[in-house]
């Protein structure tokens, strides 16, 4: 299944994510060949919102394979009031060979996706992070040397980052629990997706208000923060929420000696997860964000490359 966009990791099916594995792996090896695959293409980042990662590991990668990036900012998009996401797909595919948008209402990544001639990837919207899901997945793979038998608890908010981490964990026939309060449940379109494809790939999806229960066991424990881009103003609200939800040492002994801890980053440190957390021997946080860079480009060789 070769798909033409990357909106959401239903997007892909097993075959596709073990391939783009596969390549992230031979490309992590490589590092820098002097190889050029994508020499003459340009790729468009369009952001909403702020990032340093997904940035400037699309444009690293984009780089390392002979091609050129332009970053499009908050303040030509506007939180894209400037103009119809249509519009702005119809006239950059004229331009560039491929697009990745962050966008706050994930509608708009599904609109530039219909309306581009050339290959949309999602950035980050308000409901999913589909580049983030797979180094994430592929950092598992590599740690562990498989994806049967493990179990991700992904603690906190039922958010963006929670959301591509089921679908991709759904497909991959992982078992992940999921431990949310009350109200910050992951969207039921995507649980119900999700557990619909874990029937057919044999993944455990569960769904609990209790970290404690959603670590026991664990070979990782993942958190996010509690407030994402674009909630600010429910920080305070959300910090009460949240509370029980932190990852500490307790925690993660509770999971086990063994258990990893991981997080998209940024971190907030001392509200999701504690310093001593993000410091420690289990913590894969910064092995987990380079691995954005070798997946990503596997994805832009497998979009963008004739
Ligand atoms: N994890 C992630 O997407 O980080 P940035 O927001 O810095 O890109
Ligand atoms: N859930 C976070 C992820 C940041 C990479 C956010 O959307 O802000």
């Amino acid at each position: 299944m070769k798909p033409k966009h990357l909106v959401t990791l239903q997007d892909l099916d097993r075959g596709a994510i073990l391939q783009l594995f596969r390549t992230t792996a031979e490309l992590k090896q490589q590092r820098k060949a002097p190889s050029k695959p994508l020499a003459g293409k340009t790729l468009g980042l369009l952001f909403q919102k702020p990032s340093v990662r997904t940035r400037v590991s699309f444009e690293v990668g984009m780089g390392q394979l002979g091609g050129t990036s332009l970053y499009i900012g908050p303040v030509e998009l506007q939180e894209g009031k400037r103009e119809a996401p249509k519009d702005m797909a119809r006239v950059l595919s004229r331009y560039l060979d491929g697009i990745v948008a962050r966008t706050f209402r994930h509608s708009e990544v599904e609109e530039m996706a219909r309306f581009s001639d050339i290959p949309v990837i999602n950035g980050l919207s308000d409901t999913s992070h589909p580049c983030q899901g797979l180094a994430d997945l592929f950092t598992v793979q590599e740690k562990k040397g498989r994806l049967q038998g493990v179990k991700i608890a992904y603690i906190g908010d039922g958010n963006n980052v929670c959301h591509s981490l089921m679908e991709g964990c759904a497909l991959l026939g992982v078992h992940l629990s999921v431990a949310t309060p009350k109200g910050y449940l992951p969207d039921p379109v995507v649980a119900r997706w999700a557990l619909q494809q874990a029937k057919k790939s044999g993944a455990r999806i569960e769904f609990t208000l209790d970290p404690a229960r959603s670590v026991r066991g664990a070979t990782v424990v993942y958190t996010d923060v509690w407030t994402s881009m674009g909630q600010e103003q429910e920080k305070l609200r959300r910090q009460k929420a949240f509370k029980g939800f932190r990852v500490d040492s307790a925690m993660m002994k509770a999971a086990g000696r063994e258990a990893l801890f991981m997080h998209c980053l940024p971190a907030h440190r001392g509200e999701e997860v504690t310093d001593e957390v993000m410091d420690s021997k289990q913590s894969i946080v910064y092995d987990q964000a380079e691995n954005r860079l070798h997946v990503q480009k596997a994805i832009l060789l497998s979009l963008l490359k004739k």
